[in-house]
């Protein structure tokens, strides 16, 4: 029985003050939610605050992404150290934006899950196709080199401690979610996939979906076989909201 998981994704969002009153939100429904897991990845500079009032909750937090590197002359990086100091449990790792926008490879994305293990880290790795990936009919073989990089860098047993994210990138921010048969065939995939080098592993990792869920669509997804709850961009920045999604879970 895999124990289902929302996570928050707040990206580039948030104040301090806005910030403190979505988690005040957050915690005052997480009393309703017992069975999922609640995690909130907030923007660096905002996770000392949130670990404060999240402090001795029941709800999660964690890191966006995460260097490489231990320490030193790397200006504007953020280390696993640092991330564990203020008491995250998650970090993303490898999200599109990522890999899109900072040039993130599947290489350094399998450095940064193997990093992440190491320091005792959770890594949820995002994977997930292009429009014209899934157009052309290469989903599988896009969604598969991802992970096999991860895998042939921490190998499997590095996978069943950390959590795997299937966001299409054509579903993110669009408003465009996947059809939950379109999402769970990923799915599906990605534990095959897995399954080929250890079954186990495969049936006990939990794959999260992601792109465009919200309170009114989360419910259908989380009901398919193989999808164990989600990553949450955009409703992750509404607190009832997010709790709607986080219940569906439940
Ligand atoms: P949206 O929920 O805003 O589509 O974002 C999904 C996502 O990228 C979460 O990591």
């Amino acid at each position: 029985m895999r124990q289902p998981l929302v996570a928050g994704n707040w990206k580039m969002n948030g104040s301090k003050a806005e910030a403190a009153e979505l988690i005040e939100g957050i915690k005052a429904g997480s009393g309703a939610v017992s069975m999922a897991e609640i995690v909130v990845c907030p923007p660096y500079i905002l996770i000392p605050g949130v670990a404060d009032s999240l402090a001795g909750s029941s709800v999660a937090w964690g890191g966006q992404n995460l260097s490489t590197e231990p320490k030193g002359a790397f200006t504007g990086e953020i280390s696993a150290a640092m991330l564990l100091d203020f008491g995250c449990k998650y970090v993303i790792v490898g999200h599109s934006e990522r890999r899109a926008l900072y040039g993130e490879t599947d290489e350094l994305v399998a450095e940064k899950y193997a990093v992440a293990l190491e320091a005792g880290l959770v890594p949820i790795l995002c994977v997930g196709e292009l429009l014209e990936e899934r157009e052309s009919g290469t989903t599988e073989a896009v969604v598969g080199r991802q992970l096999d990089a991860v895998v042939a860098r921490v190998g499997i047993a590095g996978i069943a401690r950390g959590v795997i994210a299937y966001e299409p990138v054509w579903a993110i921010g669009t408003g465009k979610t996947a059809t939950p048969d379109q999402a769970q065939e990923v799915h599906a995939f990605i534990r095959e996939r897995l399954a080929k080098a250890d079954a186990g592993v495969a049936e006990g990792v939990r794959i999260l979906y992601g792109g465009s869920v919200k309170g009114a669509n989360a419910a259908e997804l989380f009901s398919m076989a193989d999808i164990d709850g989600g990553l949450i961009g955009g409703a992750s920045l509404a607190a009832e909201e997010f709790l709607t999604i986080c219940r569906a879970a439940n």
